[in-house]
């Protein structure tokens, strides 16, 4: 009586779940087990089971039976001594005239269905039964980066590696176009499209899949879904984008426009477009400001051409430099247009020469002296 004030209860509290615990709860005589469970692989679950007691009626003994019917765990409620079963599970708290057993980590070899057998007494047992299927999501990296030329290495996994038919990987470009690029499944060799042959590899797994491109080209840019077609789940995916760098190799170049001024350009062709500032002798100060023109190539990369024009004057005080920066760059390349170098190698050949001719005209005296002795 009791008992089913209780239940009134507990319906009038949430008709919504008592009507989802009929809807999904099969009851077994007086058993009631949810029918069917959805367990995420590698982390522990909780199965329950509960009876519902007559007056008079009192529970001797629990027997949880695994996916293949053998005991899984036993006990006599009440008695903690009394639980004995398996290592990988233990039993859950839980309230009177229910049943909980927790899978510490669960597994593919955990899937199939449970049974609880509840013994009572006098009326004998009642038995219920859940049913699991085991999951795993698709984990992917994270968007990367690769250098032009370079190797770039992309994968996927699924903890469910026994669940798996096939994985495909697709490339989308950023204007849309999908294609296939390799594919592996069970019991065969890893397939390689043939626009990508020598150059994409593809590991031979299940759950890890590994998709390696050496070279990088740049049309290799776009997003990578890996499509993992499973047995019970369908087919599951996920995404990982590359990004391809070319990195810039600057140059500058100058020549003389006026008398007196001098016109520089810095040019780098590279992939993002790279940004160029000069420096003026450790200082940002230009004589005017630097005019950039973006040259984009059909090939994906963009000439930048940065032009500065500097009086002549300038550059016999100080250095001028050129920095490029780019998002594949750990620090800006420099490039200077040599001048104080130049002005140091001038002085340099100056006293070389100096030098040079001080040490012939000794000679010169010294031989003339031993020549006139000798004469003597
Ligand atoms: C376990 O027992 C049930 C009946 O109680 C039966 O339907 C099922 O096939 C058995 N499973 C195995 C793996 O023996
Ligand atoms: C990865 O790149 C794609 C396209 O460039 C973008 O839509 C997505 O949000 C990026 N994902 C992450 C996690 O940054
Ligand atoms: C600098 O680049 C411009 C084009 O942007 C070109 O017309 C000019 O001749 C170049 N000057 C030098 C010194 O290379
Ligand atoms: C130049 O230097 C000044 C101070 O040293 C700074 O405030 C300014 O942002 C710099 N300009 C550029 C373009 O780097």
């Amino acid at each position: 009586m009791k008992k089913k004030m209780m239940i009134q209860a507990s319906c009038r509290k949430g008709l919504q779940v008592c009507f989802l615990l009929m809807m999904v709860g099969k009851l077994q005589g007086r058993i009631t087990a949810p029918e069917r469970l959805v367990a995420p692989v590698e982390k522990p679950f909780t199965l329950t089971c509960s009876v519902t007691r007559e007056r008079g009626e009192s529970l001797r003994q629990v027997r949880w039976l695994d996916v293949q019917n053998q005991t899984l765990l036993s006990y006599q409620p009440g008695n903690r001594d009394s639980v004995s079963g398996q290592q990988h599970v233990e039993l859950a708290t839980s309230p009177k005239d229910t049943s909980a057993i927790t899978i510490r980590r669960v597994g593919f070899r955990d899937e199939g269905c449970y049974t609880c057998i509840f013994d009572m007494h006098p009326s004998g047992s009642k038995q219920g039964q859940t049913c699991l299927t085991v999951t795993a999501h698709i984990s992917a990296d994270s968007n990367k980066t690769a250098v032009s030329g370079k190797m770039a290495s992309l994968s996927c996994s699924y903890a469910l590696p026994e669940k798996v038919q096939q994985i495909t990987w697709k490339h989308t470009s950023a204007e849309g176009a999908s294609s296939e690029v390799a594919s592996f499944a069970k019991r065969s060799d890893p397939m390689i499209e043939p626009p990508y042959q020598g150059r994409v590899w593809l590991s031979a797994s299940l759950s890890d899949s590994q998709l390696t491109i050496q070279p990088v080209a740049v049309q290799d840019e776009g997003c990578y879904t890996c499509l993992y077609n499973t047995h019970s789940e369908g087919l599951k995916s996920s995404t990982v984008c590359l990004s391809t760098y070319v990195l810039p190799k600057p140059q500058v170049s100058y020549k003389t426009t006026a008398p007196g001024v001098i016109e520089a350009n810095c040019t780098s062709l590279s992939r993002p477009p790279a940004e160029i500032v000069w420096n003026v002798e450790r200082d940002n100060r230009t004589m005017g400001p630097p005019v950039t023109t973006h040259l984009p190539q059909g090939d994906g990369t963009t000439l930048v051409i940065s032009t500065l024009t500097v009086r002549s004057g300038l550059l016999k005080d100080v250095s001028v430099k050129c920095l490029v920066h780019h998002k594949g760059l750990e620090s800006p390349i420099a490039v200077s247009m040599n001048t104080k170098i130049g002005t140091a190698l001038t002085i340099l050949i100056s006293v070389t020469t100096v030098a040079a001719l001080l040490v012939m005209s000794l000679c010169f005296c010294l031989w003339k002296c031993f020549l006139r002795k000798e004469a003597d």
